[in-house]
C-alpha cells in the first residue's frame, strides 16, 4: 500500500468540495505536495468523470509513479452510479479514495486491488467504529468548525478516542486553517489534516467569483451551523443566506423546503455557500502553491516552536 506521507511536503489533504473541487485545484494540490481531492459527484455523468479522470492521471502520473491524489467517492446505496464510478477508479486508479455517506466497504476491493488507499469519512465515533471494522485503511474524522456537513466534536478530542481502537491512518479535519493547527493536530496523533475551506477562495477553486468574496470578506461570526437546509448538521455563509430571504428565525423548525439541486427554487451549495470556521485566515484570492507555501513556513515555525519552547522540566509551581 502506498505510504502517503512519505510523497507529501505537508500532511495536508485539500479535502473534497461539492461544485468545487475540480481537475484544477486536484492537479495543483498534488503539484505543491498535498493531496488533491474532488467529489465524483462533481461530474454530471460518468463520461464526464472519465475525461476528469483521465486529465488528472496524465498531469500526475500513473499507479506507483503518481503524485498522490484522491476522489471522494458517495457509497450509500442511493448513489446510481456506483458501480460506473468504481469502475473508472479502477481504471485511473486514484492513490487514495474517500468514501462518504456510507460504508467504504464497496471500495475496499477495487482499491486494494492496485494498492491504494481507502479512507472513510466519519462525524462521529459510532461511525468511525464502523468504519474501522469494515476495514478502512484510514479515516477522515469531520470535527467541530467544518466547512458544508460537519461534526461536534473538538479534532482533539476526536483524534484522542480514536487512536484508543484505531492505529491506521487519521486524518483530521474541522477549522484547521494554518500551518500552526496542522502542526498541532499532528502532534495530538493525526497523519493527516484534512482542509476544505482554506481552498475554497483559491485562484483553482471552481466557487463563483462572489462566492469566494464573501469568504474573503466573511469571518467566524458569519456562520450559521444548521441541519435546516439539508437535514443535516452544516456549516454555511450567513450573509449568502440572507441573500436569498431564508429566515435564520425559523432555520432549525422542521417544515417542507424546496432546496433543490437544480431547478429554479433557491438551489443549497450553488446559491446557500457553505464554509467552516477557519476562513478568517482567508484573506485574499490565492494560488493553490502559495497557499501552500504559507502552510509550510508556518508548520516549520510551529514545528520549531515546539523544539525550542522553555522547558517546563524543573519548574516549580506556588
Ligand atoms: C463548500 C464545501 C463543500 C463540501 N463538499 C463536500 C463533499 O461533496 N463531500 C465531502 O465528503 N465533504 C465535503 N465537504 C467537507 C470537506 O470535505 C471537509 O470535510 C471540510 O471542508 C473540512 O473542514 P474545513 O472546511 O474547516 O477545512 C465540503 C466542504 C465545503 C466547505
Amino acid at each position: 500500500m502506498t505510504d502517503l506521507r512519505g510523497l507529501l511536503r505537508l500532511p495536508v489533504m485539500a479535502a473534497p468540495m461539492f461544485l468545487v473541487s475540480g481537475p484544477e485545484l486536484v492537479i495543483a494540490a498534488a503539484r505543491s505536495g498535498i493531496i488533491g481531492a474532488f467529489p465524483t459527484q462533481n461530474c454530471r455523468t460518468a463520461d464526464e468523470l472519465d475525461a476528469w479522470l483521465s486529465t488528472i492521471s496524465a498531469a500526475l502520473g500513473d499507479g506507483d509513479q503518481s503524485l498522490p491524489w484522491a476522489v471522494n467517492l458517495v457509497t450509500h446505496r442511493t448513489n446510481v452510479r456506483l458501480a460506473d464510478d468504481l469502475a473508472l477508479v479502477a481504471k485511473y486508479r486514484p492513490p487514495v479514495v474517500v468514501t462518504a455517506l456510507g460504508s467504504p466497504k464497496p471500495a475496499l476491493e477495487t482499491v486494494h486491488s492496485y494498492g491504494g488507499v481507502v479512507i472513510a469519512d466519519v462525524a462521529d465515533l459510532t461511525m468511525a467504529r464502523k468504519a474501522a471494522v469494515a476495514g478502512a485503511d484510514g479515516l477522515a474524522c469531520i470535527s467541530a468548525g467544518a466547512g458544508g456537513h460537519t461534526g461536534a466534536l473538538s479534532p482533539f478530542a476526536f483524534t484522542a478516542a480514536v487512536r484508543e481502537f484505531f492505529d491506521g491512518l487519521l486524518v483530521i479535519g474541522g477549522g484547521i486553517s494554518d500551518g500552526y493547527g496542522v502542526a498541532g493536530a499532528i502532534a495530538a496523533g493525526a497523519d493527516l489534516v484534512y482542509m476544505g475551506t482554506s481552498f475554497l477562495a483559491s485562484e483553482e477553486s471552481r466557487a463563483v467569483a462572489d462566492y469566494k468574496q464573501m469568504v474573503v470578506d466573511s469571518g467566524i461570526d458569519d456562520l450559521i451551523v444548521s441541519a435546516g437546509i439539508t437535514g443535516t448538521p452544516a456549516s454555511w455563509l450567513r450573509p449568502s443566506l440572507l441573500a436569498h430571504g431564508i429566515d435564520l428565525d425559523t432555520l432549525d423548525v422542521p417544515q417542507e423546503r424546496d432546496y433543490r439541486a437544480g431547478g429554479d427554487a433557491v438551489r443549497r451549495w450553488k446559491d446557500l455557500w457553505a464554509a467552516g470556521q477557519g476562513l478568517g485566515a482567508v484573506t485574499d484570492i490565492r494560488r493553490v502553491a502559495d497557499i501552500v507555501d504559507t502552510l509550510a513556513e508556518q508548520y516549520q515555525q510551529a514545528a520549531h516552536r515546539l523544539t525550542t519552547s522553555r522547558s517546563l522540566e524543573g519548574t516549580t509551581h506556588a
